[in-house]
C-alpha cells in the first residue's frame, strides 16, 4: 500500500517525506485555503512547489463543474509537472471529463466518492485513483471501510485497475484498517501517519534499555 499525505503545508510533506515513507500528496481546495494560498497564480506555484518536493503523485483538484472548465483546468495543471493528478469530482460532467482525461493520457484522482455505485463509473471512465471518503462516511454512522473491502471486491472481480485511494483518514486506526482491506493508497495526514509509531510498551521497552546500559556504562567506568 502507497502512502500519501493529505496536505497542502509544505512543512509537513518535508517531515513526511523526510521518513523516507512518503509515495505522493493529495491537496483539495479546503486544504490549499487552510494554508492561505489564494489567486490562481499562487495556487498554480504551489502546486508547482509540492511538486518540486516529491516525485509521486500529486492530486490538485479542479474548481470547475462543467465539463469544458474541467479541460481547461485540468490540463493548465497537467502542465505545472509530470506528476501532476487531476483530482475531479464525481459528478456527471467529472465522469465526462475523467474518460477525456483517461482519453488524453492524462491521470485523474477522482475524489467525493460514497459509494460503490460512484466507484464503478469512475473506473469505467478510466480514473487513475479513485478516493473513497472514509472518515466522513463514519462521521454519518455508516462505515468507512465496509466500502473500501466492497470496492476491493467488485474491482478484483471485474479486474478494472482504477487505484482505490483511501482518503478522509482520521485515525491511524483507518491506516491499518485500509491496509487489511486491500486498498492501494492511503492519504492521511501527517498526524495519523505518526500515529502509527505509538506504543507504550516501545516507549518503556526502549526507556529499560536505555537505563540498564547507563547503569551497566557507569560500572564499567567506576572498575576502570
Ligand atoms: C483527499 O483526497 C480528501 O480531499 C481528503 O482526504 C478529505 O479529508 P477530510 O474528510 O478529513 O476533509
Amino acid at each position: 500500500m502507497k502512502f500519501f499525505i493529505d496536505t497542502a503545508n509544505l512543512d509537513q510533506i518535508k517531515e513526511a517525506k523526510d521518513l523516507g515513507i512518503l509515495d505522493g500528496v493529495t491537496t483539495n481546495p479546503s486544504l490549499m485555503a487552510k494554508e492561505g494560498i489564494t489567486g490562481t497564480n499562487n495556487i498554480l506555484k504551489h502546486y508547482k512547489s509540492i511538486c518540486d518536493l516529491v516525485d509521486g503523485p500529486v492530486s490538485a483538484e479542479v474548481i470547475s463543474t462543467d465539463f469544458k472548465g474541467m479541460i481547461d483546468e485540468g490540463r493548465r495543471l497537467a502542465d505545472l509537472a509530470e506528476n501532476i493528478v487531476v483530482k475531479v469530482p464525481m459528478i456527471k460532467d467529472g465522469v465526462k471529463a475523467l474518460s477525456w482525461f483517461h482519453a488524453n493520457e492524462i491521470s485523474t484522482n477522482c475524489t467525493l466518492i460514497f459509494s460503490a455505485g460512484q466507484a464503478i463509473l469512475a473506473a469505467k471512465a478510466g480514473a487513475t485513483f479513485l478516493s473513497p471518503f472514509i472518515g466522513r462516511i463514519d462521521d454519518m454512522s455508516w462505515d468507512g471501510i465496509d466500502l473500501i473491502k466492497q470496492i476491493v471486491e467488485i474491482y478484483g472481480i471485474q479486474g478494472w485497475d482504477t487505484q482505490i485511494l483511501a482518503a478522509s483518514i482520521r485515525t491511524p486506526l483507518h491506516i491499518v484498517q485500509a491496509a487489511q482491506a486491500g486498498a492501494d493508497v492511503v492519504t492521511c495526514p501527517l498526524s495519523a501517519i505518526l500515529g502509527l509509531l505509538k506504543h507504550p510498551l516501545t516507549d518503556l521497552g526502549l526507556q529499560q534499555f536505555l537505563d540498564d546500559h547507563a547503569k551497566a556504562n557507569a560500572n564499567h567506568i567506576i572498575k576502570k
